[in-house]
């Protein structure tokens, strides 16, 4: 009979801690979440970063722990968020490969690396989540997607899971939908950054100041995705909704729809997945 013992990395957790490779905007926006809402204690926190000048930043800001090499991590560390850009994840993982074993668990917020790109380039069993933050979780408003390899344990997972609910909300998915997912919450907010300076700039043009209109906007943003959340209201019944026959707002739908605005954001999606697509070859 073949018994599969499922390591469990929270458990080492009394005594080792968690660590970041990358000490960036992201690997920033996730541990100040963390930190900020006592989530896991800031002193058992532990980033590297190939510039020093970064991890020593964050160190200073979130009252983590910085170290100076990858060895120091790992012995310091049961969880290693690998929070570097999709390119620099094939000489990570060459760096970590010599010091790394089956009980290390992974936890990646790259755009496009799988799970198993992860494994094999570390040569090794070890568990991984992989991840898909945002970055509104730099105001605790963050929407994480993300799954797990099957030797995930389900402490582990929800120890995880906790992390990043502690700067928003988080949604488990198949890894399959793990790149397609990027333009749905990761990319996207820039895509409302978009929608919102082009109304502010129209707003300007029709003689309100940019920051009145900035507000408005973001109010109007707030109350919309509010009322999406409302039960039994659709996209298309709230859209019904402001659109009173003979109106000023069908007149605008009129504009989109000669442009082809839902074609376009379709379009603008799938380059998004095809482009995580690529950075995971
Ligand atoms: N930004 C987003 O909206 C977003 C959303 C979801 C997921 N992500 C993912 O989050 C990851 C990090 O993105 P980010 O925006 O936080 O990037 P970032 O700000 O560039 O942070 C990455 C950090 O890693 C450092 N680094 C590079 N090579 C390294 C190495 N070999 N060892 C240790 N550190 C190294 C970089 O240093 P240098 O600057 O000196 O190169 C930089 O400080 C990416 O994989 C991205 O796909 C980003």
């Amino acid at each position: 009979m073949v018994y599969s013992i499922i390591y469990k990395a929270v458990f080492e957790l009394e005594e080792k801690g968690l660590g970041f490779i990358g000490a960036g905007n992201m690997a920033g926006a996730i541990i100040n979440g963390i930190v900020g809402t006592k989530t896991f204690p800031a002193q058992k926190i532990y980033v590297y970063d190939i510039n020093t000048e970064k991890s020593e930043a964050l160190k200073k800001k979130a009252g983590i722990q910085s170290v100076p090499s990858l060895d120091e991590l790992v012995k310091n560390c049961s969880i290693l968020f690998l929070a570097v850009k999709p390119q620099n994840f094939s000489e990570v993982l060459a760096d970590l490969k010599p010091f790394v074993n089956d009980r290390i668990l992974f936890v990646s917020i790259a755009a496009g690396i799988s799970t198993s790109y992860i494994t094999r380039e570390l040569g090794c069993n070890c568990p991984v989540i992989r991840t898909m933050p945002n970055t509104p979780l730099l105001v605790g408003k963050g929407a994480t997607a993300m799954c797990k390899t099957a030797n995930v344990a389900d402490e582990d997972f929800q120890l995880v899971q906790s992390l990043f609910a502690a700067c928003g909300t988080v949604t488990v998915l198949d890894e399959k939908q793990m790149n397609a997912v990027i333009s749905v919450n990761s990319s996207s907010p820039a895509y409302v950054y978009l929608f919102a300076k082009a109304m502010m700039d129209s707003a300007v043009k029709q003689g309100i100041d940019a920051a009145t209109a900035l507000e408005l906007i973001c109010q109007t943003f707030e109350g919309s995705a509010e009322m999406l959340r409302q039960p039994g209201l659709t996209p298309e019944s709230l859209i019904k909704m402001v659109s009173s026959p003979g109106g000023t707002t069908l007149k605008a739908l009129d504009v989109f729809y000669a442009h082809h605005f839902e074609g376009i954001v379709d379009e603008a999606m799938k380059a998004c997945t095809k482009r995580a697509e690529e950075l995971g070859k």
